[in-house]
Parts: structure tokens; sequence; C-alpha cells
């Protein structure tokens, strides 16, 4: 079921008059507010749970003026945004003086995107004669795993009146999964690009388009939420395992009576596990289903679920960077389930 015209104009005068809307798309699904009502972007925080000093994306219309929201664009952003846009990449620039900086956590700076998804371009051409900004986070509380589904956002704040999100906006299941490649050029004089957080759009793409390869973050670039070490985190214990340890480790927490899902790559069904999910060869095909199957496999009842290590290559880094949060808090859980043996 994709939203009809009545659902995106009946969200659209919910964010004009201060209220949050979810809506699709292609990476995850968004918990939207007017980027230039403090009160609305104020209950964002709220609502998830998040820390005020942590920035928000403002998703644009390809129709609208950037010139409107950021100042002093660089060249690097005007063939970024020709190459990728819409599409799922965000760029950090410095943020036009009268925005407020509510969406920026107080820097001075501002992340843009244009989502490629037709709901979510329904929505921003509805709001604002296509002239406004809608500030999203990922539709989650902070923290958890991002939805790529109406159903995921139900899981995560309720539905019906009793529900703080006024309306979810249906667009299917999210193509891409993972949420989008962050790049700062807020500072590209002196620290050239810098990528705040891989995605579907790779280091690769980017230096094709720009002739540079962005950076990996210093201490002094912006503070990113999705780069807090434990993100995107289920409440179940996650372990990453090579492929060929993969077998023993179950066998012997099967052994031991731990309950554990697998979330695996391999063609053959595995044995002594309680739930087993198969995910795709590719690299986007793995991020598309990733976070529907860590939350599947969260519901299995399992004390762990392994996550067969996907290879380490440039394809990958999105993929990796996900799972590698996704298990951050529970390194050592192998070893602690396993006391005797390891
Ligand atoms: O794919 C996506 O980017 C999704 C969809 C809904 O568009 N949104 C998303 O939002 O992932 P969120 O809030 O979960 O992650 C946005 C990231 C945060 O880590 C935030 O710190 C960073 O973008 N960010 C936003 N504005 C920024 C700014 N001015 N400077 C530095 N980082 C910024
Ligand atoms: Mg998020």
């Amino acid at each position: 079921m994709t939203a009809i015209p009545e659902d995106i104009q009946k969200a659209a005068a919910i964010l004009l008059s201060g209220g949050l809307v979810a809506f699709p798309t292609e990476t995850v699904y968004g918990l939207g507010a007017d980027a230039e009502n403090p009160a609305a972007v104020a209950q964002i925080y709220a609502v998830k749970g998040r820390p005020s000093n942590h920035p928000v994306i403002v998703h644009l219309a390809p129709e609208a003026d950037l010139n409107y929201w950021a100042e002093s664009i660089p060249e690097e952003a005007r063939k970024l945004i020709a190459a990728f846009w819409p599409g799922p990449l965000t760029l950090i620039l410095k943020r036009a003086a009268h925005i407020p900086d509510c969406v920026s956590g107080g820097q001075d700076t501002i992340g843009l995107r244009c989502p490629s998804h037709p709901v979510a371009q329904a929505l921003l051409r509805a709001f604002k004669g296509g002239q406004g900004g809608i500030a999203a986070p990922s539709a989650n509380k902070f923290g958890h795993v991002s939805p790529t589904t109406t159903r995921h956002v139900q899981d995560e704040f309720g539905v019906g009146s009793k529900s703080e999100v006024q309306c979810i906006l249906d667009g299917g299941q999210s193509e891409v999964g993972i949420e989008s490649t962050i790049v700062d050029l807020s500072r590209i004089a002196t620290h050239g690009p810098v990528l705040l957080r891989p995605g579907h759009i790779s280091a690769h793409d980017i230096a094709g388009v720009i002739g540079t390869a962005p950076k990996i973050p210093d201490a002094a670039a912006p503070r990113v939420s999705g780069s807090l070490d434990s993100h995107y985190a289920p409440n179940t214990p996650v372990a990453l395992i090579e492929t060929d340890e993969l077998p023993l480790i179950l066998q012997r927490l099967a052994t031991g009576g731990q309950k554990v899902a697998v979330i695996h790559r391999l063609t053959q069904q595995l044995p002594d596990t309680i739930a087993q999910l198969f995910l795709p060869e590719t690299a986007d095909g793995y991020a598309h289903d990733l976070y529907a199957a860590l939350r599947l496999m969260d519901r299995a009842g399992a004390d762990v679920i392994l996550v067969e290590a996907p290879p380490r290559d440039s394809q990958w880094q999105g993929v990796n960077d996900r799972l590698d949060r996704a298990g951050h808090d529970s390194v050592g859980i192998i070893e602690r389930l396993l006391p005797l043996e390891w």
C-alpha cells in the first residue's frame, strides 16, 4: 500500500500545524517535523528520547532553493548534488544565518538531503509549496534499529490516538535499507571532504565526482549520533562471527543450553539454532534486508544473535559500519556465554 494524495495533504497540514509525521524514504523511514519550527523539532527529540545537541537532517524537495538553507556552498556540493540528488546522500554545509539552530544541535552547519522516494517527494512538494524543509531523523527510539517499513515505525511509537506520531505515510519497504551516506563539506577549505557516515553511495562514488576521496573524521569533525559506538542495536546481544568459526561456536552454545538466532549468507540450513535467516550475497541486497532481519531475530527469544561477518571490502562498508555498532555493547558475549571453553 502506498500513501494516497489525501494522506499526503493531511500529513502536510499536520507538519504545518507543528505536529509529527512519519514518512518513507529510500533509505529508512523518517520522523518529520517543520524544520523552521523549533517547538516541533523539540517534539522529535522528546518522542525519540534523543539528546537535543544531536543535529537532524533537513529534507528538501528537488525544486527547493538551496541558498535559502545554506551559505558559502562549495563547488563540490553542486557537483555531488548534480550526481546523487535526489538520493541517499546527506551534505553538511554552512547553515544560513536565519535557519533556526535547533536542527543542527547548536552548530553553525546544516545537514541537507533530497530523498528520491516518491512519497517523500510528494510530501515535500505539498508542504509549504515545496519550499519548506522537513527535519527528520530515522523514525525509531534513540539507539534502536532504524525502521524500513510502517510496521517497524508502529512497533517503535505505537499507533492511533495514543501515539505522539500523528500520521504514518506508507511507502512500502525502503529500497536501500540503511541510512544515507553523510559527507561534511562545511570545512572543505581547511579539512577537505569528510565521510561522517558510510552508506549506499560509497567513498569511491564520491571521489569519482569530486576527484578526492572523503577522509575519515578527526576529533574536530561535527558530531553524528549515528557514529556513537553503540547504535542501531537490537535488545538481544549481537555477535559478529567469521564464517569458518560459525558451526563450532553454534554447536558449543547449543550444548551449553543457549538459544541462538543466526543471520548468515550460507546456502544451507545451520543446525543448533532456534531461528535463522539467510541474507543476500550482494552488499546492496544485504543492506535492503538487514534492519528487518535484526528486528525479526530480536523477537525470536534468543540469548544471542550471531551474524556471519560479511566481507570487509569497500562495497560492504555501510553494512559493516551498522553491524559493528549493533554488536558494540555485546563485545565479549561469546566468552561470557561459554566461560569454560573460551
Ligand atoms: O537516511 C537518512 O539519512 C535518514 C532518512 C530519514 O533521511 N535519516 C537519518 O537521520 O538517518 P538520523 O537523525 O537518524 O541521522 C542523521 C545523522 C545524525 O547522525 C546527525 O548527527 C547527522 O546526521 N547530522 C545531521 N545534521 C548534521 C550537522 N549539521 N552536522 C553534523 N551531523 C549532522
Ligand atoms: Mg537514526
